[in-house]
C-alpha cells in the first residue's frame, strides 16, 4: 500500500485500484468498496472513530481485491450487490477481526446470510428509503413500455418523424384495467397504490401473506370514490401465480430473489400471459427466465416489457437490446439522489451501531437516522436475533 497523505484524508492505492482514506486517525477500520453519495454516511463513521478507506474505483472488485484491501485489521465493510459476500469473504472479514458488513442496498441475494452469521458478523441492509423511488421507476418502465415511448423516440432521433399519423405508435391505455402486482412488499404496495390511486386499475396480487394494510387502504380509498359516485376498485389476493398472469393487463415483479423466484416467470407462464399484456421487473434479474423472455417477445410483438434488471448483469440475453417490445434502463430504479444518500446513511449507520456495541433498530420506519441526530441503533441488522444483538428499545 502507498500512502499520500492531505489533512484528515489520504490516498492509498492497493492493487490497481486507488482508495481515499478519511480520518487516518480513526481507531477502527471501515473497508467501502465504493464511493457513496451524500457526506453524512461518512461523518456518522468518523462520529464513532472509524478510520474509512474508500475504493475510488467504478470497476466492479474481485474477491481477491476486497480480502486484499481487508488485510489483517478491518472492523467493518460496505460492500455492493455486485460483489458476492459468502464463506470466503465473511472468514476474511473475522479474520481481521471484523465485526459488520452493510450491502449498499436493500435486497441482499448476494449476501451468504448464514456464512455471515457463522463468523459472528452482524450484516445490515437498506430499507425504507428506496421504496417510493423504485416504485416510481415500476411506474416509468411501466407507461415507457404501455405508451412505446423508447422506440418513438429513436423513431425520432432517427429522423423518421415525417408528421403526425393517425396510427403512428399506438399503445395500451392502463386506465381501468386489471393490474397484477407479484410480491406485495412495501415496494410492490407503492406501486400498486400509484397504479390504482392514479389510474383506477383493479389490482390483483400475489403474496405468501395476505396484505391486510393495502386491502384497508383500498377499501377505504373505495369509500371516498362511492361518496363521488365514481367505479370502485376490485382489489384480491391470487391464490395461485397463473391465475393473476392470465387476468392481469399488466404485471410488475416485487418479490425478493431466492431459490423459490428464481425463474419464476419462465416459458410456461409468459405463454398464459395476454398476447398484448404487459410485464415490468425492477426486483432481480433472474426471477425472470430471460432467455424464454427474448422468445416469447419475438414472438408476441404487442407484449411489452420494461425491465430495469437483467439475468446476469451487467450482461444481456442475446437479442433483448434489438428488441423494440422492450424498454430497459440499468438497474436504476433506486437512483435518485435522496435515496442513494439515504441508503449510504444507513449502511454506514448499521456499522457505526454495531461497532459502538449499540442495540438493532426494530422498527419499519427509519426517517430517524436520515436527519437530526441519529438513534443509538443499528437501522437493520438482518441476523440481528441469530446473533443475539439486542433490541433497541425506546
Ligand atoms: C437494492 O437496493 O436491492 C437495489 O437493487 C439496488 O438499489
Amino acid at each position: 500500500m502507498i500512502f499520500c497523505k492531505s489533512r484528515s484524508k489520504e490516498n492509498s492505492t492497493v492493487g490497481s485500484k486507488e482508495w481515499q482514506v478519511h480520518n487516518p486517525a480513526g481507531s477502527k477500520r471501515v473497508v467501502v468498496t465504493k464511493e457513496l453519495p451524500g457526506k453524512r454516511w461518512l461523518d456518522v463513521l468518523v462520529q464513532a472513530g472509524c478510520k474509512v478507506e474508500v475504493c475510488s474505483s467504478s470497476d466492479i472488485l474481485s474477491a481477491a481485491e476486497i480480502k486484499t484491501a481487508i488485510g489483517n485489521r478491518c472492523a467493518g465493510a460496505i460492500g455492493q450487490i455486485t460483489e458476492s459476500w459468502g464463506e470466503e469473504m465473511f472468514a476474511a472479514l473475522a479474520n481481521a477481526g471484523g465485526k459488520v458488513y452493510s450491502n449498499y442496498a436493500v435486497g441482499f441475494d448476494n449476501v451468504d446470510l448464514d456464512a455471515a452469521t457463522r463468523h459472528g458478523i452482524a450484516v445490515g441492509n437498506t430499507p425504507g428509503v428506496l421504496t417510493e423511488t423504485t416504485a416510481q421507476m415500476a411506474v416509468a418502465l411501466t407507461f415507457a413500455a404501455a405508451r412505446r415511448v423508447s422506440e418513438a423516440e429513436r423513431f425520432l432521433r432517427e429522423g423518421r418523424y415525417k408528421g403526425w399519423l393517425p396510427t403512428l405508435f399506438l399503445g395500451n391505455l392502463l386506465w381501468r384495467k386489471t393490474l397484477g402486482v407479484i410480491g406485495a412488499g412495501r415496494i410492490g404496495t407503492a406501486y400498486a397504490l400509484m397504479m390504482v390511486e392514479g389510474h383506477k386499475m383493479d389490482l390483483i396480487y400475489f403474496d405468501p401473506h395476505a396484505k391486510r394494510r393495502l386491502e384497508d387502504y383500498i377499501s377505504g380509498y373505495n369509500g371516498f370514490l362511492a361518496a363521488r359516485k365514481l367505479r370502485t376498485i376490485n382489489c384480491k389476493r391470487a391464490d395461485q401465480i397463473e391465475d393473476l398472469l392470465r387476468e392481469a393487463d399488466c404485471v410488475s415483479i416485487h418479490t425478493i430473489l431466492n431459490e423459490s423466484t428464481h425463474h419464476l416467470i419462465n416459458k410456461e407462464r409468459l405463454a398464459l400471459m395476454k398476447d398484448d399484456a404487459i410485464l415490468i421487473n425492477t426486483s432481480r434479474g433472474p426471477v425472470i427466465d430471460e432467455a424464454a423472455l427474448v422468445e416469447h417477445c419475438r414472438a408476441h410483438p404487442h407484449f411489452r416489457v420494461g425491465l430495469d434488471v437483467f439475468e446476469h448483469e451487467p450482461e444481456t440475453q442475446p437479442g433483448l437490446l434489438d428488441l423494440d417490445n422492450v424498454v430497459k434502463v440499468p438497474h436504476i430504479a433506486s437512483a435518485t439522489s435522496w435515496t442513494r444518500r439515504g441508503m449510504a446513511t444507513l449502511a454506514a449507520s448499521n456499522v457505526a451501531a454495531i461497532l459502538m456495541g449499540q442495540p438493532a433498530w426494530q422498527k419499519p420506519d427509519i426517517a430517524p437516522f436520515l436527519e437530526g441526530p441519529s438513534p443509538a441503533a443499528a437501522p437493520s441488522i438482518l441476523n440481528a436475533k441469530e446473533l443475539s444483538i439486542p433490541q433497541f428499545m425506546d
